[in-house]
């Protein structure tokens, strides 16, 4: 595959700041990699230290910049403060936050606790509020801040097995529009990105483990799973002054999976 960030100039990002939120693992990693080799300071934050230390040692022996890890739950308000504060305090600023956190698992709504329910919305949702709170005045004083919420197309359709993130990752695509309006006076664009099936992630892992992903490939318009380098190029679209104009919107990064509503009567 053509390297997805390729069409990008080496220096496309140089003199940004952004936060990845689980940037140490899967697609966030991908979006701190492309980030930083793109020019952008950056700082990856999520709860395991070991996986924070392993993905910035990798990521800046690769780009030759410094990573800067912050340990934190999103689901801790004064956690996101702690995270925006260390980061503008070594980098000077912030312009990018990317709220990439998720937590999931295929469960039966029938049978899902409260405490599960309510764990993948505090992750999802209200992780990706208290950033976006805490970062807004670093954002705002950057004059080209930029949120990028990673969502998902579950809720677009119901997906059994799949309340509690398709419930949380709604509320993610709300919270955008929302903030896009609000925040747009501070200069301040909001926008989301939702994946597809990405290939060799825990999400996939997780969601269609075994034969599960072949039938998933099946379905996919454009006859593979996504790759991460894929989201990441999408976000620096998002993030650059290409994109200057663009706020509100949910790019939809899928190979035209959610598209693909097959009518019965054409089944096999
Ligand atoms: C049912 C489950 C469960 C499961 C956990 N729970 N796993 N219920 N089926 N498989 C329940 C627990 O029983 C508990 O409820 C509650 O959820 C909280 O579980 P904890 O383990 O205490 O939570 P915590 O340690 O905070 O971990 C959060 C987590 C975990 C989400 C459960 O899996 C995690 O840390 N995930 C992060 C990585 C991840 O999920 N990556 C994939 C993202 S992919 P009770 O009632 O027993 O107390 C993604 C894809 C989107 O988002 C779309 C793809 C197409
Ligand atoms: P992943 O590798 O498991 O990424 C999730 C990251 O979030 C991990 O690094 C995890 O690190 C971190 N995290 C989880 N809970 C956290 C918390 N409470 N506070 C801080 N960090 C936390 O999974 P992925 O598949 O790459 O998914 C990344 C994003 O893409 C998610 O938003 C997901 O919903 C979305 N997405 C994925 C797919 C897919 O096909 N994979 C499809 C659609 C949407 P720690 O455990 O160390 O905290």
């Amino acid at each position: 595959m053509i390297d997805p960030l390729s069409p990008y100039r080496p220096d496309a990002l140089a003199g940004h700041v952004a936060i990845v939120t689980g940037g140490a693992t899967g697609i966030g990693r991908a979006i701190a990699r492309g980030f930083a080799r793109l020019g952008a300071d950056v700082c990856i934050a999520s709860r395991k230290p070991d996986a924070l230390a392993e993905a910035a040692a990798a990521l800046g022996a690769e780009t030759g910049r410094a990573i800067l890890t912050v340990p934190a739950d999103v689901r801790n308000p004064d956690d996101a403060t702690r995270v925006v504060a260390a980061t503008v305090e070594r980098f000077g600023g912030l312009d990018t936050l990317v709220n990439n956190a998720a937590g999931n698992f295929l469960a039966p709504a029938a049978t899902l606790s409260p405490n599960g329910f309510r764990t993948v919305i505090d992750i999802d949702l209200n992780g990706t509020f208290h950033m976006c709170r805490a970062a807004f005045a670093a954002l705002s004083a950057s004059g080209r801040g930029a949120i990028l919420n990673i969502s998902a197309t579950l809720h677009y359709h119901g997906t059994p097995l799949q309340l509690h993130a398709s419930a949380a990752k709604a509320g993610v695509d709300a919270l955008t529009r929302n903030l896009a309006v609000e925040w747009g006076g501070a200069g301040i664009r909001v926008n989301a990105i939702a994946p597809g099936p990405i290939a060799d992630t825990e999400g996939m892992r997780r969601l269609a483990p075994g034969d599960a992903a072949t039938r998933a490939k099946a379905g996919i318009p454009l006859g593979r799973f996504g790759a991460a380098d894929e989201i990441a190029a999408a976000a620096v679209f998002l993030r650059s002054a290409a994109a200057a104009y663009v706020t509100g919107t949910v790019l939809v990064v899928d190979g035209g999976h959610c598209m693909n509503q097959p009518m019965m009567l054409m089944q096999q």
